[in-house]
Parts: structure tokens; sequence; C-alpha cells
């Protein structure tokens, strides 16, 4: 038995804690399928866009919208948030790259993860890197961002892998402001 089969129980219930107030999508541990993710085909891009409201998202709070099939975070990050995320050392992070998708080759600082120069508002797919789950959100984890309840990935503030089996931080998919309140995906 591992380690992590230890402590099942315990997950399993800071997994019912954690989303019991959270009065959005409660996707829990529920494993997405990894179909596409990486390379999708035409196919998959061909599909829609969508365009989210984010008017009523409070600073603090985020939204989770269902794309593609998969589950997107969308955060209104607090000051502190920000400052967490920006204060971070490249050299502390596990993966150095965005994962991007609006900034392909650029690093992994808070400022290009963002989708505003303020870093307001942080989008990204809700799936871990590891293999699919859903993280947790609302400052989950070790780093005040995301936990991912399956194996014990903690994600910064930034949608970053700090520790865990995780390999790579969450991806960014293609989105943009269209008005001041509209996010657009895709
Ligand atoms: S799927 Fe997230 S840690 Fe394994």
């Amino acid at each position: 038995m591992s380690h992590a089969d230890d402590h099942a129980g315990t997950r399993r219930d800071f997994l019912y804690y954690a989303t019991a107030g959270a009065g959005v999508v409660a996707t829990g541990a529920a494993v997405w399928p990894l179909v596409n993710q990486m390379n999708p085909s035409a196919d998959t891009r061909a599909l829609s866009s969508i365009f989210v409201d984010v008017s009523a998202v409070e600073v603090g709070t985020q939204l989770t919208v269902k794309w593609r099939g998969k589950p997107v975070f969308i955060r209104r990050r607090s000051a502190d948030e920000i400052k967490a995320g920006r204060d971070t050392a490249l050299s502390d992070l596990v993966d150095a790259k965005a994962e991007n998708a609006n900034k392909p080759d650029a690093d992994a600082s808070d400022a290009n993860r963002t989708l505003d120069e303020a870093g307001e508002w942080l989008v990204m797919m809700g799936v871990c890197t590891h293999l699919g789950c859903v993280p947790l959100g609302d400052g989950a984890g070790d780093f005040g961002g995301w936990f991912c309840p399956c194996h014990g990935s903690h994600y910064d503030t930034a949608g970053r892998i700090r520790k865990g089996p995780a390999p790579r931080n969450l991806d960014i998919p293609v989105a943009q402001f269209t008005d001041a309140t509209t996010i657009k995906l895709g």
C-alpha cells in the first residue's frame, strides 16, 4: 500500500469539506479525459469559442465553466494572491514555462500567466497535469492556490506546480477579454 493510499480517507474528507461551500461546479476529483489536450485535432479546434460573463465574479473568488468538455477556472485574484505569485522566484518553480497558449515561448513568471496586466484575472484549464483530476481551488494546498487530491499536487496562486507529481503548470487556454466583463475562450 502506498503512502497516498494510507491517506485516502483523509483526502476524501477534505474534498467534501472544500466543496461544501463552493457553490460552483462541484466536480471534485472526477477524472477528465486527456484526449486531445496536448495536441488538439482539427475537429476539436473547430468547436466553437464561448463567451463568459465575469461581471459577478468578486475579488478572491473563481468561476468554473465547462468548455470543450473540460473545466476552466476563471479566478479573480486578490491583492495577496497577486503578490504571492509575483514575489515567487523563477528558480523556485518546477516548470519554468508559462504553459500559456497566448504566450507560447514565455517563462512562467506571474505576469506571463495572467490575462490582464494587473494580474487580477487568471484563466486556466481545471485539469491536473499529472493524470487529469480536477484540482480544488480557493486557496487550497500548501501554496494558497489549488490542490489536486488524487495524488497530492500543489499549485500556487498562479496555477504553477510547486509540489507533488504533476509535471507542468496548469495549462492556460487561448483567451482574451472582449470587453470589460466578458472573456472569450478559444
Ligand atoms: S491527477 Fe492530480 S496529482 Fe495525480
